[in-house]
């Protein structure tokens, strides 16, 4: 496996596989890789002749009050996992590759992203959706993989992928858990023991979201209270959203007549996590 740093060393190494003719799958990530993302790299694994998984913490993609200063950097673990799991290359630029001396060019995806994580962090897509089309752009990938618990920014990759016909195909991954429900994050290495213990309402409150929908229930209201009566009853959580809206346009729905999904973003503590359950007729 190769770590790199520049995007002219991809650059080879991608014209080394293509020509040997290789298929090349992407695992975009900000490091702290967890099983989640290697759940990933072994989907790619599996699909291509030649994988890639890029490491960089994304300036663009956090506002000014976020956690980027304090969002954990853990590139000799994370190459090492990604040497384990059959990575070809690691890329992990600095911010100056990816963003030198009067970058000036955004990826501005409308319809999914004004509402939920975009009305909370009104700059997040615009930041996640223009380093993803450089990375495109710079690997060239078939195939780039996207883990479900991140739903709407997996819509708004799919629709830019879609509505700027860009030729690759996005491949989306299950959510993994740890053994007691909670999704997995990098973002979870923050909780306190007492913090994780209270984080377990956001996968209960989708199982019980899951048992209404299993039993016949199909009020999107009725639905989203079941999910905030579980939230609510855990002091530790403050609710920024949990809803159940359409799975494709992430707009509310009265009645799940077609695919929905439970969308919830709380905080514990001071850490925010994000949660899903699709919900299909
Ligand atoms: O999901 C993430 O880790 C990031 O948003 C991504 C897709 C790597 C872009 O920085």
């Amino acid at each position: 496996m190769k770590l790199v740093h520049t995007i002219s060393e991809v650059r080879e190494a991608i014209a080394e596989a293509c020509a040997a003719g290789k298929t090349i799958g992407l695992v975009p990530t900000m490091g702290a890789l967890h099983e989640g993302h290697i759940t990933l790299v072994r989907n790619a694994r599996q699909d291509n002749g030649f994988v890639g998984v890029s490491i960089f913490v994304n300036p663009t993609q956090f506002a000014p009050t976020e956690d980027l200063a304090k969002y954990p950097r853990t590139l000799e673990e994370d190459a090492e996992k990604c040497r384990e799991a059959g990575v070809d290359v690691v890329f992990a630029p600095n911010a100056q590759e990816m963003y030198p001396e009067g970058f000036d060019c955004w990826v501005d995806v409308g319809g999914v992203t004004p509402m939920l994580e975009g009305q909370f962090r009104p700059t997040h897509f615009r930041g996640v959706a223009t380093v993803c089309l450089k990375l495109f752009n710079v690997f060239q990938p078939d195939l780039a993989y996207f883990g479900r618990k991140d739903y709407q920014q997996l819509c708004v990759i799919r629709k830019m992928v879609r509505d700027l016909n860009l030729p690759l195909e996005i491949v989306p991954v299950d959510i993994v858990r740890e053994s007691d429900g909670l999704a997995m994050s990098s973002r979870n290495r923050y909780l306190s023991a007492e913090e994780h213990k209270a984080a377990l309402c956001l996968s209960q409150s989708l199982n019980d979201a899951k048992a209404a929908f299993e039993s016949g229930e199909r009020s999107a209201m009725t639905i989203q209270h079941v999910v905030k009566h579980r939230l609510d009853a855990e002091p530790l959580a403050a609710i920024d959203y949990a809803v159940v809206v359409d799975a494709e346009t992430l707009l509310p729905l009265e009645t799940i007549a077609r695919p929905a999904v439970v969308l919830l973003a709380v905080r514990i503590g001071a850490t925010r996590l994000i949660d899903n359950l699709i919900l299909t007729p």
